[in-house]
């Protein structure tokens, strides 16, 4: 049996959405052999800073000046066949509760320093550090570029090229359950390219592409981000988090609509709320106030929105097509429609 240790690197722990991935990946990959998975959460060790004294170099042939939970820790890291690190990516780089783990390693390498590759120095190592790791991080920007490159090379340069990655940018939408219809699909696929690395050993630029594909356009997800992160949902119930949401991201552009905004009243009657959809041909937002001449008005339920079908299914869903829905019937001409039946 082969011993997979999964480092949660996260300090929302099991609210992680980098873990998300992680966990997909891990559920291909352990399809494709008798494995065994440890997970620790860095956030919940007590791990004290490396102070860089040495004395495990020098001194205590590699025993630390610190008796903490990362004796344990170090011994699974030994141990295990295969390291999978799951962590945001904090200032282009690993968070500090993670960095920590790392500075302490330095109780593995002892002080001789060699040559490699004719220009590195490098220590040797008094354990085996350098193993086969996957590096799976997230990041809430919305590319790879100008974002992931230093954790990167930095995991490169650590486990001397021994390593796998999987890089999801514009993150923030995986762990929103009505979003499955999209992020299903995706993570179905994570967990494809997991049982890929298990039977061959490494995980191709096609799936690397693949993973770091954001879900939705930019401005979708520019809006989504923030107004998520700040006013938009202040005051709101969670209800009408629900609808909103669904809405803006059941949205997809429509290049028919080139040059033209379509805006719609929509009351919700029983929850006694009135607010405009505007759609563009790559554009979907939501007001509340300062309301605008509106193309079209509509009388609904919030149960139209509410109602679990939309969830998880969009071709099956009332809502899916909601904004499509909306422009089709604005071309009828008609100014009042009742949906309360919907
Ligand atoms: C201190 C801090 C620094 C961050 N720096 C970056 C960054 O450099 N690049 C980025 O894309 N996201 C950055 N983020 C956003 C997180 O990486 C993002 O929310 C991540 O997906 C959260 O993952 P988690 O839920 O697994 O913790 C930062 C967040 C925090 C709190």
């Amino acid at each position: 049996m082969k011993k997979i240790l999964l480092m949660n690197g996260s300090p929302k722990l099991e609210k992680s959405v980098t873990l998300i991935l992680a966990k997909a990946f891990l559920a291909g990959l352990t399809e494709t052999g008798d494995y065994e998975v440890e997970q620790i959460d860095c956030y919940k060790k007590k791990v004290n800073y490396c102070t860089g004294c040495l004395t495990c170099m020098y001194v205590t042939d590699g025993k630390c000046i610190y008796d903490d939970d990362y004796s344990e820790f170090f011994e699974k890291y030994l141990s295990a066949d295969l390291v999978i690190w799951s962590m945001p990516v904090y200032f282009y780089g690993m968070p500090a509760g993670v960095k920590t783990f790392f500075d302490r390693m330095t109780m593995g390498i002892t002080s001789t320093l060699e040559v490699l590759s004719g220009k590195t120095l490098t220590k040797v190592q008094r354990k085996p550090l350098y193993k086969r790791t996957v590096l799976v991080a997230t990041g809430v920007y919305y590319s790879l570029e100008n974002n992931f490159e230093p954790v990167k090379k930095q995991f490169e340069l650590i486990y001397r090229g021994n390593v796998d990655f999987l890089f999801s940018p514009s993150v923030q939408v995986l762990g929103i359950p009505f979003l499955q219809y999209k992020t299903g699909p995706y993570l179905k696929e994570i967990t494809n390219i997991g049982r890929r690395y298990g039977e061959q050993g490494c995980i191709s630029q096609k799936d690397m592409d693949y993973a770091a594909e954001p879900l939705f356009d930019l401005e979708t997800y520019l809006y989504f981000v923030n107004h998520y992160r700040y006013d938009f949902y202040k005051n709101k119930t969670e209800e009408l988090k629900l609808i909103l949401q669904q809405m803006l991201y059941t949205y997809e552009p429509n290049p028919a609509l080139q040059g033209r905004k379509i805006t719609a009243g929509i009351t919700l009657k029983d929850m006694d709320l009135v607010f405009q959809l505007t759609i563009t041909a790559n554009q979907c937002f939501i007001r509340y106030e300062d309301f605008e001449g509106e193309d079209i008005s509509f009388v609904m339920l919030s149960k139209a929105f509410l109602d679990p079908k939309p969830i998880g299914d969009k071709n099956k869903s009332n809502f899916s097509n909601f904004t499509d829905i909306v422009v089709s019937l604005c071309r009828t001409k008609r100014k009042q429609i009742d949906l309360t039946k919907w």
